[in-house]
């Protein structure tokens, strides 16, 4: 009976022994693979999207980088480095993801390539209540400040024309939003979420937000990749496996406290 126990025991050790090796070589497999750790560069001054909390970039864009990346298999570490620097990191090769609320555009297109779209967006007005703008061509006469560099500051070019000195273009967001708080500009156009997330913030600013749909074009956020990444499929197949199980869905409710419109996206 005593030597059957330990027979079962050894029996039941090796089995064990077996099985763990089996996960461990499964793991140094990905690794062989080539995965290497991302460099992910944002502009962490766009609450909700990607902002800093103390010395933590957290936002929408970083839990859903984060839940993409862990279904196609990555690691990475994200790196605040600003708007323009984004682009720069991208074009000259020092960074392999942009993750910063992107909007994907034909003009980017043709220097970057970007995953399948995770967020639908739009520019809208954030301006003091009592306001008498209501529409986007109601800008025309306006000092309008906007984040440089961003389809909200292209948006205000083709309104005001280029080069016209009542746009005034700031490095980040919150640098556009401060120059109204001080007087400095009537209004700031952003993306929506960005806006409204500032507004409900801070009432004590007592900005309002105003949309215009036939004014703003309804815009996509992609993943950002140098042109020719070799990663851009995997990330996509990533982002694609959390509309399909819930988890981008679960994000969303998170930082938006509603279901998202994913058939929209997949669209
Ligand atoms: N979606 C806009 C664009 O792509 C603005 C993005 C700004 N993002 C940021 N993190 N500052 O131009």
């Amino acid at each position: 009976m005593k030597k059957k126990g330990y027979l079962f025991a050894l029996f039941m050790s090796i089995v064990l022994v077996l099985a763990a090796c089996g996960t461990s070589s499964e793991k140094s497999n990905s690794d062989e693979e080539g995965k290497k750790k991302l460099r992910v560069v944002t502009d962490a001054a766009y609450a909700p999207f990607e902002y800093m909390d103390k010395d933590k970039i957290i936002g929408f864009d970083v839990d859903i980088f984060t839940a993409a990346a862990k279904e196609a298999g990555y690691d990475f570490e994200i790196v605040n480095v600003g708007w323009d620097p984004v682009f720069a990191e991208l074009e000259n090769g020092t960074a392999d993801v942009g993750l910063s609320a992107i909007t994907i555009n034909d003009d980017r297109l043709k220097s970057y390539d970007f995953s399948i779209p995770y967020f639908e967006s739009t520019n809208k007005i954030l301006a003091p209540e009592g306001t008498d703008i209501e529409k986007a061509a109601d800008l025309v006469d306006k000092t309008v400040a906007v984040q440089a560099g961003t389809t909200g500051a292209d948006a205000v070019d083709a309104l005001l024309g280029n080069g016209n000195e009542k746009v005034k273009k700031f490095e980040n967001n919150n640098l556009a939003i401060l120059e109204m708080k001080n007087n400095g500009a009537d209004a700031v156009v952003a993306d929506n979420a960005v806006l409204e997330t500032y507004a409900k913030n801070n009432p004590q600013d007592n900005f309002t937000v105003i949309e215009d749909k036939e004014g703003f074009e309804s815009e996509y956020y992609g993943f950002m990749f140098p042109k020719g990444s070799e990663i851009v499929e995997d990330l996509s197949e990533g982002l694609n496996a959390i509309l399909d199980n819930g988890k981008y869905a679960e994000i969303y409710k998170e930082w938006f406290g509603q279901e998202p419109d994913i058939e929209n996206l997949k669209a």
